[in-house]
């Protein structure tokens, strides 16, 4: 077959072709091993020796000829394709509001800001703590010194490095009083992590929100103030808050801080288990060598910390009945909570 031929019956060929199987299958036809191109390139061997030269030239010249018509060609069809899909695709009014399966704010998000509105209303700043931790602004620095009964209830995950994910908010304790030294109002929301056996209140990775006052005559006076106000704006309604004794290595006194049942107005309901009251904030008065670690003149300020659980709360606010649903991504539960 004459190389002319060939390629006149190439033109014909590609001219046809809609769509990219048939530009494969063209390929094949005259570049392939026993396509028309190789098969001409195999009777060499059969033209006089003067001739050769300008035949190999010919058939090369054939066959970059094919290569980059099918390469234009290729691009024309990928073109074309994407035009019919455009000119076919349902236009949608981006500008017009979405009714269905709307994005919104995670619950734990919702009661986070909340809690930060309120708090920045009463004069504290917000920091951002990390969530990978040194031992000692975990632990340490917060008095739970190396073999420390208390660091059995807070196992958590350790990094090559020594380091590890924190297991309590306090854990920015030691570095916000060094940043900002006193007097020092602040709340530093945060996620944590412990070793846990799971089950419906207890997650590896739950919330908390931790808050400082450090200042001239605090007393627990101020923290039954802050906690009340706080929670009195969180639940929308007026509560009362009762301490109990409770120890955390960190404060001294410490507390077990309970709020009257916002839900049954301490009648006694379901969600207070019939006590009439909700155990809601460890809390105290900052211990005074953790105070001194922080760099604090201790002979002039006082100051008291409390550390939220911030998943518990949330939970209550929403009623969601195991902690696991808020990191499971699990839309029919998050799907209810509705930025109100
Ligand atoms: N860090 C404690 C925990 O996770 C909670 C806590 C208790 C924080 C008392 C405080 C505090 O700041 O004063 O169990």
């Amino acid at each position: 077959m004459d190389i002319e031929k060939i390629l006149q019956q190439f033109d014909v060929d590609i001219n046809k072709a809609t769509n990219c199987d048939e530009l494969i299958e063209i390929r094949q036809n005259y570049l392939g091993k026993s396509g028309h191109l190789s098969q001409v390139m195999r009777m060499m061997k059969d033209i006089a020796p003067s001739e050769r030269k300008s035949f190999g030239e010919k058939v090369n010249n054939a066959k970059d000829r094919v290569e980059s018509l099918l390469r234009t060609k290729k691009e024309e069809l990928e073109k074309l394709a994407i035009e019919n899909e455009l000119k076919n695709a349902k236009i949608v009014d981006l500008t017009v509001p979405c009714s269905e399966n709307v994005g919104s704010l995670h619950p734990i998000t919702i009661v986070q800001e909340r809690i930060v509105e309120i708090f920045k209303s009463m004069g504290f700043s917000v920091e951002d703590g990390d969530e990978i931790e040194t031992e000692y602004n975990n632990f340490e620095s917060v008095n739970v010194p190396k073999n420390h009964p208390a660091r059995d209830m807070q196992d958590t995950f350790y990094l090559d490095n020594g380091e590890l994910l924190k297991t309590q908010t306090s854990a920015g304790q030691n570095k916000i009083m060094r940043k900002y030294g006193a007097p020092l109002r602040v709340i530093f929301p945060g996620r944590c992590f412990r070793n846990e056996e799971l089950d419906a209140s207890h997650e590896n990775t739950f919330f908390q929100v931790e808050g400082m006052m450090i200042d001239e005559n605090i007393s627990i006076s101020n923290l039954i103030y802050f906690m009340k106000t706080m929670l009195s704006n969180v639940f929308g309604k007026n509560v009362e808050v009762r301490l109990r004794p409770g120890f955390f290595p960190f404060v001294e006194p410490g507390f077990e801080l309970d709020c009257s049942c916002p839900y049954c107005g301490g009648h006694g309901c379901n969600v207070c288990k019939h006590s009439g009251w909700i155990e809601l904030c460890p809390c105290g008065m900052i211990h005074p060598k953790v105070l001194e670690m922080g760099g604090i003149d201790t002979d002039k300020y006082q100051g008291f910390a409390f550390g939220l659980g911030l998943s518990r709360l949330t939970m209550m606010t929403f009623d969601i009945d195991d902690i696991r649903k808020l990191n499971s991504g699990e839309l029919k539960t998050l799907k209810q909570v509705k930025v109100k």
